[in-house]
């Protein structure tokens, strides 16, 4: 679903930011343009972000190396 509408940004975009390894809100705004207009996906777009953020974590401690 669109976030952003000004900048035309996916909540899929954000997620896939995070994916990719971004782990502060300022470099997702950045790329992707997100709150650079009216601002009002702001909170919105954070709220995703962090989800994002807290699910790729709780994958992370899932999973530890085997030597
Ligand atoms: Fe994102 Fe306007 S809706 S800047």
């Amino acid at each position: 679903m669109y976030v952003c509408l000004c900048k035309a940004v996916t909540d899929n975009q954000i997620r896939e930011a995070v994916a990719n390894g971004a782990t502060r809100f300022g470099q997702v705004r950045k790329e992707l343009g997100l709150a650079s207009q009216c601002g009002k996906c702001g909170i919105f777009a954070r709220d995703i972000f962090n989800d994002s953020l807290d699910r790729t974590i709780d994958q992370e401690s899932l999973f530890y190396a085997v030597s």
